[in-house]
């Protein structure tokens, strides 16, 4: 298919095709894309991020990878003694919201025909790039930082990627896999456009689960912020096809442990600082220089959203809430509805407003350590 892809820093127009992972600049990419919602056709489909296929940027003819994601349940929590809805993407396949975008893009690695692939992360997004590769029939090797733990190594080794361990730290590993695509396909859940393109997916099904309708506010998890500029890109797509009146704000959670997208929001910063990072139950979201920090700059500003940080004390007790209403989340998806619980007491959430956070990764991922954390759990 013929979408292009624009530099998000220097402008440049790229070929959708091209296997350089970034611009010249150094810039990451977009997908310049115009999403189409055909209602009639689409309300046909089964409930699944597919049914949105002429919304996201890949040829029509090409066969899914898919392994039959469903539409992720929207329950009712209760926070801070209000009702709010949470949207419970650990239900996907590989346990993570990672899914939506692991789906879209190895779908458009089957349409250029790629056949080997690398990724570099220890957690959520290796662990779905892996299933769907397996599934794609594409050779997959994921580079991690050494001493990363057998427990987050088992679900990536048993799709059967090939695991790669780089001493030195993720600084380190990220330099190693770029280092490895420039001969073979790099497909990173934060360079790489389409990715994203698969998350905004959240967003086309919160409206179909709202009543065709935005949220007032949407809370998640950042670390490269693939959640911000999904939500960000998704309600832009409704917006501008007319199907929806305003965009929700979105709020960016991070940890207080490594917070470079509060300090950029909260200095109005133009530059990445310097993050010293600190150990976090939130490792998840431990991210020190996200790529695309410029979009997601603009897509809080734009929103009027904000971003918010929550300390690793708050974890504990936010994992005995969710767990005491039957959900169990993985330690870093705790941090989004901490954040929120800062906003509700704050007075941000108004009466009324429709409120949504997303719940990212399964609990069972660190069933150990999360029954460990919630039952030693302070207070
Ligand atoms: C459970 C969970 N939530 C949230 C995130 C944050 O995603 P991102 O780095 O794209 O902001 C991650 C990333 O790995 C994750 O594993
Ligand atoms: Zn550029």
């Amino acid at each position: 298919m013929a979408a292009e892809m624009m530099c998000t820093v220097c402008g440049a127009a790229h070929p959708g095709d091209l296997r350089e992972w970034c611009c010249a600049c150094g810039g990451p990419f977009e997908v310049c894309f115009e999403a189409k919602f055909p209602l009639h056709e689409m309300r046909k489909r089964p409930p699944g991020l597919w049914r949105y296929r002429e919304a996201l940027p890949v040829g029509a003819d090409i066969l899914p990878v898919s392994i039959g994601e469903a539409m992720t349940p929207l329950a009712q929590l209760k926070i801070e003694g209000i009702q709010i809805a949470a949207k419970l993407d650990f239900l996907f396949p590989t346990g993570s919201y990672k899914d939506r975008g692991a789906t879209v893009m190895l779908t458009r690695m089957r349409e250029l025909g790629v056949q080997e692939a690398v990724e570099d992360s220890s957690g959520n997004a290796a662990a779905a790039i892996s299933a769907y590769a397996a599934r794609a029939g594409i050779r997959c090797h994921i580079y991690v930082p050494q001493g990363t733990s057998p427990a987050k190594l088992y679900q990536i080794a048993s799709y059967g990627s090939g695991i790669v361990q780089v001493p030195g730290g993720r600084q380190a590993t990220a330099e190693a896999a770029m280092t490895a695509a420039d001969k073979i396909y790099y497909a990173s859940h934060y360079w790489n456009p389409f990715f994203n393109q698969g998350i905004k997916t959240f967003a086309f099904e919160l409206w179909e689960q709202l009543g065709d309708r935005a949220p007032d506010v949407v809370v998640v998890p950042a670390g490269h912020g693939s959640l911000v500029l999904g939500c960000y890109r998704g309600f832009s797509d409704l917006l501008n096809a007319g199907l929806i009146r305003q965009l929700p704000c979105i709020v960016a959670v991070q940890s207080t442990a490594c917070a470079p997208l509060y300090r950029i929001w909260s200095e109005n910063l133009d530059h990445l600082p310097d993050i010293v990072q600190e150990p976090t139950l939130a490792e998840g979201i431990s991210i020190t220089r996200p790529v695309r920090w410029r979009q997601i700059k603009e897509a809080i500003a734009q929103t009027k959203g904000r971003v918010v940080i929550v300390s690793d004390d708050e974890i504990p007790a936010m994992l005995a809430v969710l767990a005491r209403q039957g959900v169990l989340a993985e330690p870093t998806s705790a941090a989004a509805p901490a954040g929120l619980s800062h906003l509700i007491r704050e007075g941000y959430i108004r009466a009324g407003q429709i409120v949504v956070v997303s719940i990212t990764g399964h609990g069972l991922k660190a069933a150990e350590k999360v029954s460990h954390i919630i039952q030693n759990k302070p207070g």
